[in-house]
């Protein structure tokens, strides 16, 4: 007989779980510690680490197939299920003993992206929304096994968990050096595994422009030719971001494109030469290194407004997020702070809101544009004093362009010279920043010119940065994150992640692990 996973187990549970997220900060006599297993039970390894977390005596067993019951309006999660059951050899049979249902309700509590999982006798997933379900359905998957079994065993738990922070991110830069659609599906399905929700998309720069905009073709014939000493290049069809943009929300994933203006344009320059002043002679594509010494000719806002407008227009068709990235960074020019304002307004009038590098926050805006923090020691005081959200990604911390370790080879260090190490991320505490929306990492791809390069940087430093960015600090801590990040090593396996192998995780073995 498939146990009936409930109302009345649930409303009991329920009553334990508000236990159990004090439990957090006040200690509540039933809640384990996340990472003591209960008997010889399978641990519970999260990563991030939810919040609140009750383990029971015992496991459940099942073996060959589950019946599935699933809200109708949880398409996403329903499919992210059916794809985890079919990786493991897991068939669904209505008939099986053993039962998950995914139920959507009106917990307000949960939010848009909260979530409970139940294991009893079987398996329960709530939440709000698909989303809440999505990433109810990623943590059954790490307690799941990361390959088929003969037989599965789960531990008994009861979790309830909502994030700290709306936005969970990562920046990817592909105008450097291109990263190819199939690399960025990948690296959507290994971010929604870790509840990640942002992929910001640096789709411009000097070295290349990515993005296809029908109305200026040049863009990339000629912008998308180039790229770094090194690197890839290339760009992306409209149809092919479309794809990007419905395989992203399909698990939970908002993708923000950037178009770095007014500077960071070398390659805007080089396809269309009047959108530089008259007396710029260099109009050539750019392969080096430096930043800083290309800008939009400010002088001619005849010129330059419409383009901007122009862009943007293609741009929003595309993406439905509703944070536009228009870049702002490293730029010293006497109409810079007029750009940003007008800008600003002009996605504003678009229906959207802008977010900006921290350089931005000279511009007059709106309160609700948003601001990306990047120097650790740039004066953002007066910015949230106005109440601009904040997208926290301190070089320091967060550069993932620098190295796992001090000195590895194809690795920056002008932020940090000891690099960023899993530890050194991992220690950032957004909490005193107010107005502090959420956590980005971001991989700039100067250095970075494959996939395997990238995967490198990102993981296991990537996970880390998504416990930051969903577990409250005061729950966090780096011994706990290490064993349970340390076990869901076949997971990224299983996934053909070609990560750091990280010392601090037990990973520094000479082997690739099998794929
Ligand atoms: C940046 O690193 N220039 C945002």
């Amino acid at each position: 007989m498939p146990y009936p996973v409930g109302m009345t187990r649930f409303s009991k549970l329920r009553a334990f779980a508000a236990c159990a997220v004090l439990a957090a900060a006040a200690g509540c006599h039933s809640t384990r510690s996340a990472d003591v297993p209960a008997g010889n039970a399978p641990a519970a390894h999260l990563v991030p680490l939810p919040q609140s977390m009750q383990v029971e005596p015992g496991e459940l067993r099942f073996a060959g197939a589950v019946a599935l019951d699933a809200d109708a309006s949880a398409p996403h999660a329903r499919r992210a299920l059916e794809d985890t059951l079919a990786g493991l050899g897991i068939a669904t049979r209505d008939a099986a003993a053993m039962r998950i249902r995914l139920q959507l309700g009106d917990d307000a509590t949960l939010g848009d992206e909260g979530y409970r999982l139940v294991v009893t006798d079987g398996v329960l997933l709530s939440a709000r929304t698909d989303i809440g379900l999505l990433h109810a359905v990623q943590s059954l998957r790490q307690l799941l096994p990361a390959r088929p079994q003969a037989q599965f065993r789960l531990p008994r738990v009861a979790i309830v968990d909502t994030p700290a922070y709306r936005w969970r991110g990562l920046s990817l830069d592909v105008a450097r050096s291109f990263l190819p659609v199939e690399y960025l599906e990948k690296t959507l399905d290994r971010m929604a595994f870790f509840k990640l929700n942002r992929l910001h998309l640096h789709l411009t720069d000097d070295q290349g422009w990515r993005i296809e905009i029908k109305r200026y073709p040049k863009l990339v014939e000629i912008g998308g030719a180039s790229a770094v000493e090194g690197g890839r290049s290339g760009w992306y069809t409209q149809d092919q971001l479309k794809h990007l943009v419905a395989y992203a929300q399909a698990r939970g994933i908002t993708i923000v494109p950037e178009v770095d203006l007014p500077g960071h344009t070398q390659a805007a320059l080089a396809s269309y030469n009047e959108l530089a002043c008259d007396d710029v002679t260099n109009l050539a594509p750019y392969a080096g290194l430096e930043v800083g010494f290309s800008v939009l000719c400010l002088d001619k806002p005849e010129v330059v407004y419409p383009f901007v407008r122009n862009v943007l227009a293609e741009v929003l068709a595309i993406f439905p997020s509703q944070e536009i990235h228009v870049g702002g960074d490293e730029i010293k020019h006497p109409l810079y702070a007029d750009f940003i304002s007008r800008t600003a307004a002009m996605v504003d009038d678009m229906g959207r809101t802008a977010i900006f590098w921290e350089e931005g926050s000279v511009g007059e805006m709106k309160p609700d544009v948003l601001l990306q923090f990047w120097n650790d020691g740039y004066d953002i005081a007066a910015a949230v004093e106005k109440g601009h959200p904040l997208v926290l990604s301190p070089c320091s911390y967060f550069y993932i362009d620098h190295g796992n370790y001090a000195g590895q080879p194809q690795t920056y260090d002008w932020c940090r010279k000891e690099g960023v190490p899993l530890a050194r991320l991992y220690s950032f505490d957004p909490t005193p920043f107010k107005t502090a929306v959420g956590i980005e990492a971001a991989l700039w791809t100067e250095l970075v010119h494959s996939d395997d390069a990238a995967d490198n940087r990102l993981w296991p430093r990537l996970a880390a940065s998504a416990e930051v960015a969903w577990t409250r600090t005061p729950q966090r801590g780096y011994d706990g994150f290490r064993q349970r990040m340390a076990a869901l090593r076949p997971h990224l396996d299983a996934m053909g992640v070609r990560y750091h192998r990280e010392p601090d995780l037990g990973w520094a073995d000479a082997e690739p692990r099998p794929r």
